[in-house]
């Protein structure tokens, strides 16, 4: 077993009792309005997060909440439909606690999704955006605190958060599927509200190519756990400062699910070519 917290071993051991026989290659966490992939699943068990020790229960209303183990494309793979976002009170360390447990399961390739509002001008409504790097405006880290050995290191690297070989064959496998993959810096802030005119301007200028609510956790903690990461964006609204239109998260949820076929043949077909390497 590895060194890993005492919580996080509870889960597994559950997790395992109640449907999880096989270890997951892959773990994935769909964002909001994302949930595609899981449709496309051979599903073998759904976890309601509320059902799961340990788990923070979902409570933003368009999020189904469940953690689905099966297959896809024949690879065995634990996905996570719908995410703990720091907006709705939960700590650093409950929304990132799930990705302790997929790794503790034997995941060996995490793949993140997100909506985020485009800042760069070239990216439009809908568009996919693989992110490269990312700006942390977050007001608290899931590293705080007492530093858990058994959690990891606390001085985490970030020198390349985003795993340079699943980037560079997530391009491959966009260019082979005639999809346009963008690139860019995703800036992390606490919503939720949206961003002033003045807001998106100072992203702009910081570096930022999109903005968004989540991920940036679920990364940091990816990387002090060794866990290859890699995440894409769906553009669901143009933050231009000098014409911001108004928006409603009803609208952002549509753009994300007329995005989300896109996303999803994407990751099934990144996901697909491990099948040879690790099916069991
Ligand atoms: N800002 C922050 N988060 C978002 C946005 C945005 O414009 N769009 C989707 N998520």
């Amino acid at each position: 077993m590895q060194n890993i917290p005492a919580a996080v071993a509870e889960t597994v051991a559950f997790l395992q009792k109640h449907a999880i026989d096989r270890p997951p290659v892959v773990g994935v966490v769909l964002g909001s309005g994302l949930g595609m992939l899981a449709k496309k699943m051979e599903v073998i068990h759904s976890f309601p997060y509320n059902a799961i020790p340990h788990f923070a229960e979902a409570t933003v209303e368009f999020h189904k909440g469940h953690l689905v183990y099966g297959t896809i494309a024949g690879t065995h793979a634990i996905v996570m439909q719908g995410r703990f976002h720091y907006y709705e009170g939960y700590s650093m360390q409950q929304i990132t606690f799930p990705i302790r447990v997929m790794k503790a399961l034997g995941v060996q390739q995490l793949f993140l999704s997100n909506a985020a509002g485009g800042i760069n001008p070239a990216y439009k409504k809908g568009d996919l955006v693989l992110i490269e790097d990312h700006l942390n405006f977050l007001p608290d880290n899931p590293l705080r605190g007492v530093n858990n050995a058994a959690a990891g290191q606390r001085f985490v690297d970030m020198a390349a958060p985003y795993n340079q070989l699943l980037n560079s064959q997530l391009k491959a496998k966009a260019g082979a599927l005639k999809m346009n993959l963008q690139q860019g810096v995703y800036a992390a802030v606490m919503g939720p509200n949206l961003e002033t005119r003045a807001e998106y301007r100072w992203l702009r200028n910081t570096g930022a190519d999109m903005v968004g609510m989540s991920t940036v956790p679920e990364v940091i903690v990816a990387n002090q756990i060794s866990l290859p990461c890699a995440a894409i964006s769906v553009i669901t609204d143009e933050c231009n400062p000098d014409n911001l239109q108004p928006v409603n998260i009803a609208e952002i949820i549509e753009v994300a699910g007329k995005a989300d076929e896109k996303l999803s043949e994407l990751l099934v077909a990144m996901i697909k070519r491990q099948t040879g390497r690790y099916k069991t």
